[in-house]
């Protein structure tokens, strides 16, 4: 190769991002799935949700008699009905009627492809592989009556999941990319934190970090000091969410819960939560949604930005790539842990 850029690998040939496959993947929020089908993608299968009766099901998004879409049918009767010639699907993804020839069905014995499927957190989690690695993440503040829990709207980055859950728990980034929204150019310094797991979650704390108490937040906190200085509490269930917790010096918490998805090898769509028990009047709401959004715009050009896109955490990448000692420590964490995954599951 003429110059030492890493090579993005084909998705298949990247052992890491076929590991994905065991785990459970945020598709969607519950509240997206009432009584009609619908169309998503993970690891680039196109997938059909849909609840019949009180089976909540996945499905390969593609009728086995010619082909369409069955996103784009209906629920009729618990049977998830092709929108071509309306075959109909029971839960177990047995085609049970073909109206053309009803007699046939049976006959015929067509079968579309079924995926393991569940809610947690307010989402959809569907699993590829036939075993799932772990159970998916829970989200207790969801229905903790302390707290005024706002839905984030989801949103697609070109990149890759790792990269993306990188970006959420990088130290050295806040003072550059977030100078004067959660960071300060002032204070560039990463102390090491300590890093252990727990079950599938890697945990850490951070604290004694001087963050901008920027407008609104400084005032609905009660604090009068210019910079606040949370404790930072992280769990990060592997492979791709993050449930951080931020406690004021007050006592007051702020909660950002947020759960990365692998549309493809090189998109990432995450889906979030933040919960708050401080300031909780439904008037502040759009302040605190403003305010991720514009951190998260912050973020957005730079991992970007990236390459290559794709983590092959057992290529080329691993030496490419220098962490810095102490500074680094939760990334270095993250892929050795990640790593470790990737040779378990990636040719199971
Ligand atoms: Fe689905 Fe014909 S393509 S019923
Ligand atoms: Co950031």
């Amino acid at each position: 190769m003429l110059n030492n850029e890493p090579r993005s690998p084909a998705p298949h040939e990247n052992p890491t991002y076929r590991a994905l496959r065991h785990f459970w993947h945020p598709v969607c929020y519950s509240h997206e799935i009432v009584d009609k089908p619908h169309g998503v993608q993970l690891m680039g299968e196109k997938i059909v949700v849909a609840r019949l009766g009180s089976d909540l099901v996945a499905m390969q998004d593609r009728c086995p008699h010619k082909g369409a879409a069955l996103s784009l049918g209906q629920v009729v009767d618990c049977k998830l009905e092709c929108p071509y010639h309306g075959w109909q699907f029971d839960q177990q993804g047995d085609c049970v009627r073909i109206p053309a020839r009803e007699e046939m069905a049976s006959v015929m014995n067509r079968k579309v492809r079924k995926y393991h499927a569940t809610e947690s957190a307010g989402m959809i989690w569907v699993c590829l592989a036939d075993e799932p690695k772990y159970a998916p993440p829970e989200f207790s503040e969801l229905d903790d009556g302390e707290y005024r829990v706002l839905r984030g709207n989801s949103y697609d980055w070109s990149t890759s999941t790792p990269r993306r859950l990188e970006n959420f728990v990088d130290f050295a980034h806040f003072a550059f990319v977030h100078d004067g929204t959660i960071g300060s150019r002032e204070n560039p310094r990463v102390e090491a934190v300590k890093v252990w797991r727990e079950d599938n979650v890697m945990r850490f704390d951070r604290s004694g970090v001087k963050e901008p108490g920027v407008g609104k937040k400084k005032e609905l906190l009660g604090l009068t000091d210019d910079w606040i200085e949370p404790t930072n509490v992280y769990h990060v269930t592997m492979p791709h969410t993050v449930h951080l917790k931020r406690i004021f010096p007050n006592g007051k918490r702020y909660v950002l819960f947020m759960a990365a998805s692998p549309v493809d090898a090189t998109t990432t769509r995450s889906f979030w939560w933040q919960a708050r028990d401080f300031g909780t009047e439904a008037e502040h709401d759009a302040f605190f949604m403003d305010f991720e959004d514009e951190v998260l715009a912050e973020d957005k050009p730079i991992i970007e930005s990236q390459t290559p896109i794709q983590m092959d955490l057992a290529g080329e990448l691993a030496r490419q790539e220098m962490p810095v000692r102490h500074a680094d420590i939760v990334s270095v964490e993250y892929r050795r842990w990640l790593l470790e995954l990737t040779n378990e599951l990636a040719n199971v």
